[in-house]
């Protein structure tokens, strides 16, 4: 097993060292930088459809529920088409309004999920175009839609999904810039620039990984809290949920993630001189009003710990820790922030004396209701 392992002391933290090639992998013959041109063979078919598509619905559970917010920001923020994004468990009995004009994108990392191959079924019996985002190939999911994107991410044996997660909201960022040139949404130039940023993603999140130690020593300093906060904005917010599942999951401490700016609705109210919280404060849009919302975890004596950009001077003097990540463009971001959450959910779940790869309660598939 030690060998499976390939010399790390748990599947998930092989994974999350995977994640620079399984992301490299997923890229791979899909971006050509210099032209500014994306290519998925798997959707090709469906070119016209992605053209005229008035709305897309993703369905998904757990954290394919995440990188489906993440592709609804990516997805309306460059291809300009709405999305709505639906736990597959609610889609399924609550009577949806879909039509045949509408496209249908189910994520799932195993391709078996009950709830997730429910919907599909609901959508396909109304006639929708189904698309399937999935990482094992041939499983339920890739056969019962009628096309899609692999993530080749490799095989995940951690519980919890990392290098699955990175790679499921790569394929999103792929489809946003497919759908966005199909359409004429981004100039040629403009492509360019984003998929060469693109294509250093993998050497980005390479130099968000050496941050393995700095976050190990934070963990060490948080590693007996009861609760934890993770707060982001825009593409950040679904990063923050992605973070606060990761923690809860693996090291059993109760985390949520929130909108920064619904801080103030109710989260608020928990913060102490003994709550930590994660903001995830980039240097991109709303980076000014994540910085208030800083202050005012401050004023209340609570441990902030920052995401920032690297270089960032501002939120250093006000957060207890930093972990600064390399700068990319803002829709990028979630693929580089996820990385140090990762780390941080699994070291603190480490000294906890937690089974980080094998959480209680919990299954990598859940192929029942
Ligand atoms: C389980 C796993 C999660 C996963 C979810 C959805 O809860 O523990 O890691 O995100 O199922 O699984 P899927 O295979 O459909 O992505």
């Amino acid at each position: 097993e030690m060998l499976e392992k390939g010399g790390y002391d748990h599947f998930m933290m092989k994974e999350i060292y995977e994640q620079p090639r399984s992301i490299r992998d997923c890229l791979r013959g899909r971006i050509y930088p210099q032209q500014g041109k994306v290519q998925l063979g798997g959707i090709k078919e469906y070119t016209e459809k992605l053209k005229n598509v008035d709305r897309i619905i993703i369905v998904a559970c757990g954290t394919s529920w995440h990188a489906g917010l993440v592709g609804e920001y990516l997805i309306e923020e460059y291809a300009r088409v709405p999305v709505e994004v639906e736990y597959a468990s609610e889609f399924r009995y609550r009577n949806p309004i879909i039509t045949e004009k509408d496209l249908v994108i189910a994520i799932s990392q195993s391709g078996e999920t009950a709830d997730t191959m429910a919907a599909i079924e609901l959508a396909k019996e109304k006639g929708a175009t189904i698309f399937g985002i999935c990482n094992v190939v041939g499983a339920s999911i890739p056969r019962l839609t009628h096309a899609g994107v692999y993530t080749h991410a490799g095989p995940e044996i951690g519980v919890a999904s990392t290098k699955a997660f990175t790679a499921q909201v790569s394929v999103l960022t792929l489809i946003a810039f497919y759908i966005a040139q199909q359409r004429g949404k981004i100039t040629q130039s403009k492509m360019v620039e984003y998929l060469t940023g693109l294509n250093e993603i993998p050497n980005l999140v390479q130099e968000a990984l050496k941050l393995n130690e700095h976050i190990r020593q934070i963990a060490a300093r948080f590693k007996d809290s009861t609760n934890c906060l993770f707060l982001g904005r825009g593409s950040s917010f679904p990063v923050a949920l992605e973070g606060a599942l990761k923690l809860k999951e693996i090291s059993y401490i109760h985390a949520e993630g929130y909108p920064a700016a619904e801080m103030k609705h109710g989260p608020i109210a928990l913060i102490d001189d003994e709550m930590p919280v994660v903001f995830i404060a980039t240097k991109h849009s709303s980076y000014e009003k994540v910085i208030s919302n800083i202050q005012e975890v401050k004023a209340r004596k609570g441990h902030v710990i920052a995401i920032v950009s690297e270089g960032d001077t501002e939120v250093k003097g006000m957060a207890d820790y930093v972990i600064e990540i390399p700068q990319t463009n803002e829709a990028f971001v979630p693929l580089v922030a996820t990385i140090p959450l990762q780390l941080l959910a699994y070291h603190i779940a480490v000294m906890r004396g937690c089974n980080v790869d094998q959480p209680r309660n919990l299954a990598k598939s859940v192929t029942v209701e």
